[in-house]
């Protein structure tokens, strides 16, 4: 870590694709090497300071505004934080890399079609009925990442495989040492 400055991992991507599970195993890792972790998840943020927000535009927006903010006053008092939320719009993901700075983007990508299948909350099936209004990747856009640090695909990876990867890409840019690395490895 760079002169005791934290730094987010900004997980982004559809429903059901797999980011809290990815968050929850990656500060696991993190904190066994001994980092202060907090995540920040969208199902949790939504029941507290999101609380009231629904899903138009601009109240996803503003909810990645809250969660940025929050996020950048965690990582600059040296915490690593993890944000899982669907975060849809380039332009609210944008926002938060540029007050964030040390800002690592992570495409958590799946197929629809594989997610419609597993439907591990049933939201699929409610949105295809039309049950849902504005579901993302079923009647509400999802803009993928342009330039992501990492992409991960969960139809294809373990959980295992997916948190090596960012791993990986946080020792290349410079947030964890290789040494790091290796200690983690080890255990
Ligand atoms: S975000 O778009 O504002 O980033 P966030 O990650 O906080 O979304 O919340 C997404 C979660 O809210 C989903 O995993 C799902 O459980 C629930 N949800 C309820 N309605 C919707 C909807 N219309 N679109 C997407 N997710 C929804």
């Amino acid at each position: 870590m760079q002169n005791g400055q934290g730094f987010v991992i900004w997980l982004t991507g559809l429903s059901g694709a797999g980011k809290t599970t990815i968050a929850n195993a990656l500060a696991e890792r993190l904190r066994t090497s001994g980092y202060k972790v907090e995540i920040l998840d969208g199902d949790i943020v939504r029941q507290h300071f999101s609380k009231g927000l629904g899903f138009s535009k601009e109240d996803r927006i503003e909810n990645i505004r809250r969660v940025a903010y929050v996020a950048h006053l965690l990582a600059r008092n040296g915490v690593v934080v993890i944000t899982a939320l669907i975060s849809p719009y380039r332009e609210g993901r944008n926002y938060a890399r540029q007050l964030i700075g040390n800002f690592v983007e992570v495409y958590v990508n799946c197929p629809i079609n594989v997610l419609v299948e597993r439907d591990v909350k049933g939201l699929y099936a409610k949105a295809l009925k039309g049950e849902i209004p504005n579901f993302t990747g079923i009647s509400d856009p999802y803009e993928p990442p342009e330039n992501p640090e990492v992409v991960v695909e969960t139809d294809k990876e373990t959980v295992d495989d997916s948190v090596d990867k960012i791993w990986q890409a946080l020792v290349d840019l410079g947030y964890l040492d290789e040494c790091e690395f290796a200690f983690s490895d080890r255990l």
